[in-house]
């Protein structure tokens, strides 16, 4: 059976300390197991001291951005390579909060998904319309343009797996998430800009679709239970041990 798959996404939302004492209760209380991967993204400044607290817990480290270079004169970014090094398996790119607040392109969100495959991470591709766009009925365009723009020219080695999560932009924090059928109709649509460009076999194996937007303890069972969403890419849920093991609760 494939894995189920819960992505936390930390955000900005914790201090230094806040994010090891939580990372302390989540290994304290969460068993690994072979049915759902769990990966934390804490901020930059986490990631080197949460690595060593998850080492031999099942529990992997991702990153909430990178940069396309490995390295270089390039002040302020983060290196792909060094996320690897330093013990980091997944990366968010093109997350909605970046595109919005700080103009990252489609064009950019392509560039980091080629140099963080390259640098064997997993990128987690965000992709969502907004309010506007779906009030103007182009969400569904919307989305495969995104998806589009994102692979274009993109080739998966046979370590490289990929994960694309749909967020609807306008629900991220909100507390209401869309219906988890609206959420499924999207991700189909997803599936089928992803069969213009890998072999079915691969996007069966390799590729995993998720949905973030308000994702709870509530709601979660009902949107990994549609046929092509495999797993949840968590704000607000996740920002607490209790709450986060009652996610991964749901789903057993
Ligand atoms: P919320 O779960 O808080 O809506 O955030 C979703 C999100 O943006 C995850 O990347």
């Amino acid at each position: 059976m494939a894995k189920n798959f819960i992505i936390a996404n930390w955000k900005m939302s914790l201090g230094h300390e806040q994010t090891l004492d939580l990372v302390d209760q989540i290994v304290q209380q969460i068993q690994p197991s072979d049915k759902t991967e769990i990966v934390v993204c804490p901020s930059f400044i986490s990631l080197v001291a949460v690595a060593p607290k998850i080492a031999n817990s099942g529990i992997k480290l991702g990153a909430q951005d990178c940069f396309w270079h490995d390295e270089g004169a390039f002040t302020g970014e983060v290196s792909p390579l060094n996320l690897k090094e330093i013990g980091c398996d997944y990366v968010i790119v093109g997350h909605s909060e970046r595109r919005g607040y700080l103009n990252e392109t489609d064009a950019m969100v392509r560039q980091k998904v080629k140099a963080a495959l390259e640098n064997n991470l997993v990128p987690i591709i965000c992709v969502g319309e907004t309010l506007e766009q779906r009030q103007s009925s182009s969400k569904d365009f919307i989305i495969m343009q995104q998806v589009n723009k994102a692979l274009a020219g993109i080739e998966l080695t046979a370590q490289n797996q990929l994960i694309i999560a749909y967020e609807p932009v306008w629900v991220i924090g909100s507390g209401q998430a869309v219906e988890p059928s609206e959420a499924e109709h999207t991700t189909q649509v997803i599936r089928q800009v992803l069969l213009d460009y890998f072999p079915l076999e691969v996007i069966n194996k390799r590729i995993h679709l998720l949905y973030g937007g308000s994702v709870n303890p509530l709601n979660i069972r009902e949107f990994l239970s549609q046929p092509t969403i495999v797993g949840a890419l968590v704000g607000g849920a996740s920002l607490e041990a209790k709450i986060f093991w009652q996610l991964i609760k749901a789903l057993e």
